[in-house]
């Protein structure tokens, strides 16, 4: 793909894309490699598309890289993404940074390494200021283990059932102040959630592609985006809106 390749504008261009990074493992089976090739591929690939997010004009890209189940996989592959982890703060964070992206985290980080934990909350200092995208890291991250901790700070701070909205449950989730996914992308063609964003998913709309994920590159996710932008966005109502609260007229 010749990196002067110019995409025709979009009408409209979600504020927030979630994506679930599937089909490593079989990239990598496909190649005779150990799965862990499949990751790093894969981790090239996620580099690919946090610059083409930022030129399309994506607010927020949210990646699932380990989930809570995760850490069931043989201890070779866990440790394995939890090395590619830290090799992608110590090599592209300061790229990142000069990007002007804002990492965060979602999940729960006191079951990393401290070191590693350590890494991971510099790094969020480092780019707190940062503007053109939010990048948040699902990383030991589980959507109902999201509400259960939720639930549990809800009533440590005394919440009173007359209290509990819906928004309320929002400001106490991992994504708190992240407005919800507009588009949810999952590669490699399967059909499931796998326990993603599974409050915030309410009413995103699904984009599921044979495509395994080391493969996903920019013209795939520029595919995505016309696809949405043809969808119909509703909300549970009746009469369609011209133009969904997430989203945002194309800049150019
Ligand atoms: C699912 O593919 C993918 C993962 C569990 C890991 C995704 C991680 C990356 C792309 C690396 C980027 C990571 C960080 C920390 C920034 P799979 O292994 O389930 O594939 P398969 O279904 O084909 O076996």
């Amino acid at each position: 793909m010749s990196e002067t390749k110019t995409y025709p504008p979009l009408e409209k261009i979600p504020t927030h894309v979630a994506i679930i990074m599937d089909g490593n493992g079989r990239w990598a089976r496909a190649r005779g490699l150990p799965r862990l090739a499949g990751h790093r591929a894969g981790t090239e690939n996620l580099r690919r598309i946090i610059t083409a997010s930022v030129e399309f004009g994506i607010k927020y890209l949210t990646i699932y890289a380990f989930s809570t189940e995760n850490w069931g996989r043989p201890q070779e592959e866990v440790s394995g993404l939890m090395m590619i982890l830290e090799d992608v703060i110590d090599r592209e964070l300061g790229e990142l940074h000069k990007e002007g992206v804002q990492l965060r985290h979602i999940g729960r980080l006191e079951q990393l390494r401290p070191d590693l934990r350590q890494k991971v909350l510099d790094a969020i200092e480092l780019t707190r200021n940062n503007q053109r995208l939010v990048l948040c890291v699902a990383f030991n991250y589980g959507g109902r283990d999201e509400i259960v901790c939720a639930i549990r700070d809800m009533i440590e701070d005394g919440i009173q059932p007359e209290q509990v909205t819906a928004e309320l449950v929002s400001q106490y989730l991992f994504t708190h102040g992240v407005p919800d996914p507009d588009l949810i992308i999952r590669t490699s063609g399967e059909m499931r959630i796998s326990n993603f964003l599974i409050w915030q998913s309410a009413y995103a709309e699904w984009y599921v592609t044979p495509t395994l994920w080391p493969d996903f590159g920019k013209d795939e996710l520029y595919k995505a985006l016309v696809d949405y932008s043809q969808r119909e966005r509703r909300f549970g109502l009746v009469t369609p809106s011209p133009c969904a609260p997430g989203d945002r007229a194309d800049a150019g």
